[in-house]
């Protein structure tokens, strides 16, 4: 059991006395329905088995201790509850460290310190929500060893907000919704512009949901990711000249062609363009698959990485490479970058025959091309966050 070990560790770093908690929470990878949840669009993204794994003991005094096996090197990290603030030189402790300033904010202040041990399954940086997976886990963890009334939902809204507010990334909410919210085997239909949702079972017989990580890394707060959402804002407020609005989310396709010109910048106008088709090929694509219509919901995936590629350009040539190789393989049902794009991974539906030759195929060709190796990960979906022991 992999628990076990990390429970190890903590042992082994912070000492076995006193009532220790053992945690997790999952990863997600979106299918579809990307950069539409600051845009009050649908979503479509389930949990995974994969994420992070938390063991966390609540303190006398007002100390906070922390140690991730994925950054041994640098040890045990300290700080205090109180005085909380983002450091310039952020290493992954403001992450938890947000989440503890973002119970203060909603009038639920951490009195007592704790020692937190991480190990994390889901590659870092990747586009599988490591981030958020941490937040949600803090937050899980806050709840049980302080006794804090609030949902999993809080625990979605807290986290993101932490990470707008703490650590400087105007991200929406998908992420930490998922995670929080998830369930085996389903993928949560969200409405981002009224939190209303639904889940959605995934039943991919004969198939399987298959990762490709790039290996290039990036970092949320460092990307275009911030510029992305102004221009979105932007193309908003034009179009609110001409059309009665509250987000983009609320056009059809049809509306958008006709209201598009009030949007006068060409960069703006594509932007706007993928948010309000990737919303609209979500709501298509979750009832495709409610209609057993696989072919189309690969379909839709396919359209959705050529607008991430074209119109909102978040792709990049290592996860078009990824796609585009995969495309061409027999049994690819569909393929397209997933999360907040510039690096990270790619997520495919592949036929149970064909995965082994899409590994090998899209793995040597992403070699070739690229000058190092992708990874790739068969994932399942999982339930959301779990006290273990
Ligand atoms: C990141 C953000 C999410 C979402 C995606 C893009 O994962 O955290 O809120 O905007 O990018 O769909």
């Amino acid at each position: 059991m992999v628990w076990e070990k990390v429970l190890e560790k903590f042992q082994e770093i912070f000492g076995s006395e006193g009532e220790i908690g053992v945690y997790f929470a999952p990863g997600r990878v979106n299918m579809i329905g990307e950069h539409t949840d600051y845009n009050g669009g649908h979503v479509f993204p389930c949990a995974l088995t994969i994420g992070t794994y938390g063991v966390a003991r609540k303190r006398a005094d007002k100390k906070l201790r922390f140690y991730s096996m994925n950054f041994e090197k640098l040890g045990v990290i300290e700080s205090l509850v109180e005085g909380l603030k983002p450091e310039k030189e952020a290493d992954w402790t403001n992450y938890p460290k947000g989440v503890i300033w973002a119970f203060g904010e909603k009038g639920m202040k951490v009195e007592q310190g704790m020692d937190l041990l991480l190990f994390g399954n889901i590659p870092n940086g990747s586009g599988l929500s490591s981030s958020a997976s941490v937040e949600v886990l803090t937050g899980f963890i806050l709840r049980d060893l302080f006794g804090f009334q609030v949902t999993n939902q809080d625990l979605a809204l807290i986290g993101q907000y932490s990470e707008n507010k703490f650590n400087g990334v105007n991200c929406g909410i998908m992420d930490q919704f998922a995670i929080a919210m998830g369930k085996k085997g389903h993928a949560i239909f969200l409405d981002t512009a009224t939190l209303n949702y639904e889940y959605a079972p995934i039943k991919l017989e004969h198939a399987k949901i298959v990762i490709s990580c790039s290996n290039k890394k990036r970092g949320l707060g460092d990307s275009k990711y911030n510029e992305r959402r102004a221009e979105c804002e932007r193309a908003l407020a034009q179009l609110q000249e001409a059309v009665k609005i509250d987000s983009l989310g609320e056009l059809t396709w049809d509306a958008f062609e006709q209201y598009k010109d009030a949007i006068k910048d060409e960069i703006c106008r594509k932007r706007a363009k993928h948010a309000v088709y990737e919303n609209q090929r979500t709501i298509q694509a979750v009832k495709d698959l409610k209609n057993n219509d696989l072919t189309d919901f690969g379909q839709l995936m396919n359209e959705s990485h050529v607008s991430l590629r074209d119109d909102y350009e978040v792709t990049g040539v290592e996860l078009d490479t990824l796609v585009e190789e995969a495309w061409k393989i027999d049994g690819v049902i569909g393929s397209r970058m997933t999360g907040a794009g510039f690096g990270g991974c790619t997520v495919s539906i592949v036929k149970d025959e064909a995965v082994d030759l899409f590994i090998e195929k899209v793995g040597s060709a992403y070699r070739d091309k690229i000058g190092y190796a992708a990874d790739f990960y068969v994932v399942e979906i999982g339930d959301g966050p779990v006290k273990l022991a």
